[in-house]
């Protein structure tokens, strides 16, 4: 099928949900991106077994691996790819899942590290892929649904004057997602270090995604849609483990000691994103163990 083809397919999907608005389905439905492993995978886990849960990845294998996982639990679940560093593929998603039912929560789990990417990687992945998300999800969800953007403690670790600076520009993603993607780039170039700069852009990625968040709650409270990210610390998935050696230090003196687990936190996001927390908008909930907290404090405990 060639793009035009595709793009008018999805777009006559699209507007049949629209136009099915006033019956609701039967089914509610919930997507999970970043569902095929860690705290996406386990945040299904914690999801009530009536609705249908659509995981999303970009690796097939893994989603129908998880997949597998759910319905041997009790679940009812489908897989379907998707890379949300690209708008079509969002936008695709979005159709899909409105076409098995009524969409009820978005858990947007999908993210890379510093370990696994480069810093425009990193951005186009973890800040675009979310301001798409929340945008295409925005125009097939009803009143009484939710958005959960997965953030990361490090949206806090920003030098001061940056996150100043950076936060200035981060409303020109909406116009230029080019002058976005250059200006967090230079922010990015600050450090000398490889790892440094992939930190830094995974720090201003993941600050962009509290930010964009918050944005989306004031503009779709109007239409009855919550939205809030959730910033994890240190956990002990796949991706946790190749940054643990990093992450020493801020383990070591969190009030837990330890990293988390994917169970702990698929319990927080789906906590989060359960329709009975309807007041929760807006805001970004600091799950870390208090290792964030801590850095505040250290001046006045010391
Ligand atoms: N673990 C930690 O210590 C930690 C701390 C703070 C924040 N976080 C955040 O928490 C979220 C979940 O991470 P996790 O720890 O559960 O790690 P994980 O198991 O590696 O999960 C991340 C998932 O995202 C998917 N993904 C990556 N790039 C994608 C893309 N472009 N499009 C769609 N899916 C994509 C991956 O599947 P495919 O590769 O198959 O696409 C993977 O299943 C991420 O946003 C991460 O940044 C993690």
């Amino acid at each position: 099928m060639n793009e035009d083809m595709k793009n008018s397919t999805v777009d006559m999907i699209l507007e049949k949900s629209h136009q099915d608005k006033s019956q609701p389905s039967v089914r509610e439905v919930v997507v999970i991106t970043g569902g095929g492993s860690g705290m996406g995978l386990s945040a299904a886990k914690y999801m009530p077994k009536n609705k249908l849960i659509i995981l999303s990845g970009r690796t097939m294998s893994k989603l129908e691996k998880a997949v597998s996982e759910l319905e041997a639990l009790g679940y009812q679940a489908l897989a379907h790819t998707c890379d949300t560093s690209s708008r079509r593929s969002v936008h695709e998603l979005a159709a899909f899942a409105a076409l098995q039912g009524r969409i009820t929560n978005v858990i947007n789990a999908a993210g890379l590290s510093p370990s696994m990417a480069d810093p425009e990687t990193l951005l186009r992945v973890n800040a675009l892929g979310t301001m798409y998300i929340n945008q295409e999800f925005a125009k097939v969800m009803h009143s009484g649904s939710v958005i959960l953007d997965v953030s990361s403690n490090s949206a806090y670790a920003l030098p001061g004057f940056v996150e100043k600076l950076a936060r200035r520009s981060y409303a020109v993603a909406q116009k230029s997602e080019d002058k976005f993607m250059k200006k967090m780039l230079r922010f990015s170039a600050l450090p000398r270090k490889e790892y440094a700069r992939r930190g830094f852009a995974y720090a201003l990625s993941k600050n962009f995604v509290c930010w964009y968040a918050s944005v989306s709650a004031f503009e779709l409270g109007e239409k009855g849609i919550r939205v809030l990210s959730l910033s994890p610390g240190l956990i002990s998935t796949d991706m946790g483990h190749l940054e643990e050696k990093e992450g020493e230090k801020m383990l070591r003196e969190s009030a837990e000691h330890r990293m988390g687990t994917p169970e702990e936190l698929g319990f927080c996001i789906a906590m989060a994103a359960d329709e009975r927390n309807g007041y929760l908008t807006g805001v970004d909930i600091l799950a870390d163990g208090g290792a964030i907290r801590h850095g505040q404090l250290r001046p006045l405990i010391a």
